[in-house]
């Protein structure tokens, strides 16, 4: 290369004019006017356009889109008529006197512009080419900043970032382990970390009373739009903290890099909500509170309902009625409750049955069972009134109100309920500590089986739903956006909750073994939680998918389009770790 870049492309002026200066980057686009042609030039920081004038410098007739080329020239300013407010640069040109080409391309398999209609599969198996577009570049480095200034706000307050191992032992988080064979012990595994969990937790007995990192997870479970195989977290650990301590660093963290990223002030402290009243308003453990509709119960005044549905529901134990009031809602049609009763029975619920007011009483779908009494618990409870459209959730408690949460959301968004604007955090707090698994017959840890019981813990066997936790979600806008909670210090409590949820003493000492020898040693109270950094940043930049901040992400099939990962193994990579795989017909 002998012409190195003077200026980048997104950085000259009207003040520059007469300079003569030095651009080196992609061509974006060429336009021929005949005696002279105009080839724009695109780096990371914009586009410059350079005039070019072929009986000078033949090479230009070889340029073609995404060739990367140097240009000497002068900068002027460009004719009144030629000039372009909406670019930065676009009241200067850069008349050329030399050209260097620096490579070629092959002509690109779509084109590099920002508004790309292309499949995403395309897009990521060139990603190189994907990443040229701004939006692309601008996720990337909104998230390079914003990783600084967290890094910045933990170190401001004395925590320290500790790394901990990718080769480890299970740290399990609800998920499948990725596991990694070695040649070191054949037919041996590591598991990569679900979360630094026990590492963490191990770092507070060591001392290292305020822990963070922003470390990369790994989790085999199935994806979605907000779940990837690989993410990052931002962990977080404490010792000698309350829920309280907690709650004020990531306040302080999260009002910062809105602050600072974004130029907006988010209020401080963050409301608070229990898990109780989550669900019983808004049918969700991770509630939108940026628009009204909630749910009520009903389940008392239906308790002598003619409604077989109603009926069934409240005779099963924990079964309830709930409602949700659609306002103006009378006037949905057929279809769309057919949609919303699609949604329900996505979410477990059996069907949608509604109702609609009108002149003072209730028309339309179940209406016909639906008594005085139920009427007056609809406008009292619920405000329903003439134009509105109530639907019902007839079920055990928690299917009724989730479903109906879901519902809730449809709604919000085919009605248009959403103000994108709005930036609602919110603690979810005392989430119960177990949930019952009906598919094993078990009862499972809500979050996982480090969190601190705040009762005293029943035998085996007994009912744990009423025993709670400071356990606690930080919820954006209707998206989890992390969890923790206050952990068990004391090995015996510990041991109790393996036994609990159905862990073996010698499961838990083949597993956890070395963990519990851990708090033997003077553990001291701590808590924590973890953030999802690839959620924080899809939010903050308002985009629809995690791939959309990745730089190199998977496929909702776990696959990498670029890499063509994963791949088979080859025979002598299982000939040293010692592994033999299965005929396909088995597997
Ligand atoms: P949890 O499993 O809730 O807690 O994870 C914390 C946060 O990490 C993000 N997250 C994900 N992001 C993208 N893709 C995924 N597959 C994915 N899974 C989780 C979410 C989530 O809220 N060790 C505990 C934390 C603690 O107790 O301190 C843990 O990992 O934003
Ligand atoms: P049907 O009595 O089958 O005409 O149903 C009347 C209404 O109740 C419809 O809106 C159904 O979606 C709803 N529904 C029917 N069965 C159930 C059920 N088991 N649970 C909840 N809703 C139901």
């Amino acid at each position: 290369m002998i012409l190195q870049r003077s200026h980048t492309c997104g950085e000259l002026r009207l003040a520059d004019e007469g300079k003569t200066v030095i651009l080196n980057g992609w061509v974006d686009a060429i336009r021929d006017h005949g005696g002279l042609i105009f080839v724009e030039l695109r780096d990371r920081y914009g586009f410059t356009q350079t005039v070019i004038d072929p009986a000078k410098l033949a090479g230009v007739a070889e340029l073609k889109p995404e060739y990367v080329a140097a240009v000497r020239g002068t900068v002027r300013a460009r004719p009144a008529a030629n000039r372009n407010a909406a670019k930065p640069t676009g009241e200067v040109e850069v008349v050329a006197d030399q050209l260097e080409i620096l490579n070629r391309s092959k002509v690109p398999p779509f084109e590099v512009i920002e508004e790309l209609d292309t499949r995403e599969e395309l897009r990521l198996e060139y990603r190189y080419l994907d990443m040229r577009r701004r939006r692309v570049l601008h996720a990337m480095e909104f998230r390079s900043r914003l990783t600084q200034i967290v890094r910045r706000v933990f170190h401001e307050h004395r925590f320290i970032e500790v790394e901990t191992p990718i080769l480890m032992k299970t740290s399990p988080e609800g998920a499948r382990d990725f596991i990694v064979p070695t040649r070191y012990r054949p037919g041996w595994v590591y598991a990569l970390p679900q979360s630094p969990q026990l590492f963490k937790q191990t770092l507070m007995v060591s001392g290292i009373d305020r822990y963070f990192q922003v470390c990369k997870c790994f989790r085999d479970e199935d994806l979605r739009a907000d779940r990837q195989p690989e993410f990052t977290q931002i962990d977080v650990e404490m010792s000698f903290a309350r829920q309280a301590d907690v709650f004020r660093v990531i306040e302080e963290v999260m009002t910062t890099v809105y602050r600072e990223m974004l130029g907006i002030a988010v209020p401080a402290p963050f409301p608070r909500m229990t898990f109780a009243e989550a669900m019983r308003r808004f049918g969700s453990d991770k509630p939108d509170t940026r628009f009204a509709l909630e749910l009520f119960d009903l389940s008392d005044a239906c308790a002598a309902s003619e409604f077989k549905v109603f009926q069934g529901a409240l005779a099963a134990r924990g079964g309830a009625v709930r409602a949700l009031r659609v306002p103006g809602g009378g006037t949905l049609s057929r279809k769309q409750i057919d949609q919303c009763e699609a949604v329900a029975k996505e979410y477990g619920a059996k069907g949608l049955p509604w109702v609609k007011i009108a002149g003072g009483a209730a028309t339309g779908g179940i209406a016909k069972f639906i008594s005085a009494k139920e009427l007056a618990a609809l406008r009292e409870r619920g405000g329903a009134a003439d134009g509105d459209l109530v639907i019902f959730g007839a079920d055990h408690y928690d299917i009724a109100s989730k479903a109906l949460g879901q519902v809730r959301l449809h709604l919000a968004r085919e009605l248009g309920l959403i103000d994108p604007k709005r930036i609602d955090m919110l603690w979810i707090t005392d989430f119960p500590l177990f949930e019952f698994n009906h598919d094993e017959n078990r009862w499972q840890a809500m979050h996982h089986m480090f969190t601190a019981p705040r009762e005293e813990l029943p035998a085996k066997g007994e009912d744990l739903s009423h025993i709670h936790a400071d356990l606690y979600d930080l919820v954006l806008n209707g998206n989890e956006l992390g969890s923790g909670s206050i952990r068990i210090h004391r090995p015996e409590v510990q041991r109790q909750i393996f036994d609990l949820v159905g862990i073996t003493p010698e499961e838990a000492e083949q597993k956890f073994g070395w963990f519990l020898r851990a708090l033997d040693y003077g553990a001291p109270p701590h808590g924590g939680i973890a953030l999802g950094l690839d959620r924080i940043v899809m939010i903050m930049l308002g985009l629809p998918s995690l791939r959309d901040v990745i730089a190199f992400p998977k496929t909702a099939s776990g696959a990498c389009p670029l890499t063509h990962s994963p791949s088979p193994a080859a025979p002598e990579q299982l000939r040293d770790v010692g592994l033999q795989v299965a005929p396909e017909k088995e597997r």
